[in-house]
């Protein structure tokens, strides 16, 4: 049976899991937010609050209905608070092991017929859904980035996911106002599979010194018409997120076109990664971003 979501937990307050929560009490949906590191929770707070006080000033709210969608959203400081959820979404790292590990010890605070759902931009669904004890009501709910602006969300069943688990999740979707696609459960899916080579191409096009980072992204921005530059875009996404699926991508699909590039392993090495750690490409610690080559 279809099942109608109402309370959410997402585990992961990062960039992604702050911004579901967020469009989820916009929604009208009661949200339970866990991080592992209740400094990143409270990070992740700080910027729902700091989303929300934008969207007020741009006349896009009220200030009275920012107060009520932020009342809608709780902190979960265990496993243990997410037991009343319907769905739970996990937006952790985007490192199988770090999942699985999760999926392990979740499901026993959980109601048997919640569904739970992973954020991953590449790993396997039935891989992951493997690690659960309810393979038949897990599926891939793939937001993109930022989840407030952006309007698709992939929906990936895994070989066991049933009609009625698809059937809530892209109910789930539309009440969030955002379009839902299908994918096969395939490596990086379909929005990945595309934007992450072309990224990782961008980052060989550094390496071998055919540009540099502002001649790449002036290139790609007024000569293919993209919003923004394929390296201020990889920043964006985070550099150890675009390392990992291209990695799955290479493993899952075992052909050498998708090799990652090493300038990428180097940057990810160094702990640049992009725009969460304020230096990756660009240096983003001064008022304007400045290119790191
Ligand atoms: N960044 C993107 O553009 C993007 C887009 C779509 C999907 N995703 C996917 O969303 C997920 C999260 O990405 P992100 O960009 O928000 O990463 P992030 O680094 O901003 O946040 C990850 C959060 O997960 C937390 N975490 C790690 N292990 C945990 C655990 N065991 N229990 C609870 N919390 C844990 C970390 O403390 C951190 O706060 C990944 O799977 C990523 O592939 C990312």
């Amino acid at each position: 049976m279809d099942m109608e979501i109402k309370r959410v937990g997402i585990i992961g307050a990062g960039q992604m899991g702050s911004g579901i929560a967020q469009v989820c009490a916009a929604a009208g949906l009661d949200v339970l937010l866990n991080d592992r590191d209740p400094n990143r929770l409270e990070t992740g707070l700080s910027s729902i609050d700091a989303g929300l006080s934008r969207l007020v000033s741009k006349g896009t709210i009220e200030e009275i209905e920012s107060r009520e969608i932020r009342s809608r959203i709780k902190p979960a400081h265990g496993f243990a608070d997410l037991g009343p959820a319907d769905l739970v979404i996990e937006a952790a790292t985007e490192n199988e092991a770090t999942k699985r590990e999760i999926f392990s010890t979740l499901c026993a605070s959980l109601r048997p017929d919640a569904i739970v759902a992973t954020n991953t931009s590449s790993i396997s669904i039935t891989r992951l859904a493997a690690a659960t004890d309810r393979p038949e009501r897990f599926i891939g709910i793939h937001f993109m980035n930022p989840v407030p602006v952006m309007q698709l969300v992939e929906l990936i069943r895994g070989i066991a996911t049933e009609d009625s688990t698809y059937e809530s999740a892209k109910a789930f979707i539309a009440k969030l106002g955002k379009i839902s696609t299908m994918s096969e459960d395939f490596p990086a899916f379909i929005v990945n599979r595309i934007l992450l080579p072309m990224i990782n191409e961008a980052i060989y096009t550094l390496y071998e010194g055919v540009g540099s980072v502002e001649s790449i992204d002036t290139a790609m921005k007024l000569g293919a018409n993209h919003p923004m530059g394929p390296l201020q875009l990889a920043d964006f996404i985070g550099l150890d997120t675009c390392l990992s699926v291209m990695q799955v991508l290479y493993e899952g699909l075992a052909d050498s076109k998708y090799r990652p590039c090493p300038l990428l392993v180097k940057y990810v090495e160094a702990g640049w990664l992009g725009r969460k750690a304020k230096r990756g490409f660009y240096d983003y610690r001064g008022p304007t971003p400045i290119p790191t080559r």
